[in-house]
């Protein structure tokens, strides 16, 4: 009994890791991602007609998601680790609008995370923001304006809690 369902465990997962195998090189071809980008584990989302720029051995943990509107791009770094459940968006609804109204207004803009920038597990990045290089994101942030270089941030909305004595780039 135990070797029947062993079987069936092994078998869906690998059916299931040869399905976001299949579906991350869409995301590669489609974005021009580079091959040392690791997409690290299941339902990661890259998703809009805009642009995503990524540089070389960055990382981006399960169930994380980048949209990019037209016209707009996100721009990741080299050696960045995002984590898992973090959410990328350059296209956000205006809060202050009548939602029964279709098409809703938005607000678009590009987003930046620089070299070495390390994201924590659920972090939300609004759009328009920019995440200097050698930065630290605190797990559950919302990053609602710009990160200058070098610094832990954390909290809703996330603020620069120290400054880094460790600086690599
Ligand atoms: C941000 C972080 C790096 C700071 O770590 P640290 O240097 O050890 O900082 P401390 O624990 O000394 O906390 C410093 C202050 O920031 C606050 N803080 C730390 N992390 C926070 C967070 N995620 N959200 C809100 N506040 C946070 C602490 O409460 C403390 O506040 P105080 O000075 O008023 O007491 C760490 O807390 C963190 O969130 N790491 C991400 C972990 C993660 O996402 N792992 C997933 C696997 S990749």
């Amino acid at each position: 009994m135990f070797f029947i369902y062993a079987f069936i465990v092994k078998t869906v997962t690998s059916i299931k890791n040869f399905y976001w195998r299949m579906v991350y090189q869409t995301y590669r071809k489609k974005y021009h991602i580079p091959e040392s980008f690791w997409f690290g584990g299941e339902a990661i989302q890259f998703y809009g007609d805009g642009q995503i720029e990524i540089g070389e051995n960055s990382y981006i943990g399960r169930y994380s998601s980048i949209q990019t509107s037209k016209g707009c791009k996100v721009k990741i770094g080299n050696n960045v680790a995002i984590s898992h459940y973090v959410m990328i968006y350059t296209e956000n609804n205006i809060a202050d609008q009548d939602f029964n109204v279709k098409p809703r207004f938005t607000n678009k803009a590009d987003v930046e995370i620089g070299d070495a920038c390390w994201i924590g597990a659920k972090v939300f990045i609004k759009e328009g923001v920019k995440i200097g290089r050698n930065c630290v994101v605190g797990a559950h942030s919302v990053v609602v304006k710009d990160i200058p270089d070098n610094s832990i941030c954390s909290g809703i909305p996330a603020k620069v809690i120290r400054q880094k004595n460790y600086n690599s780039v």
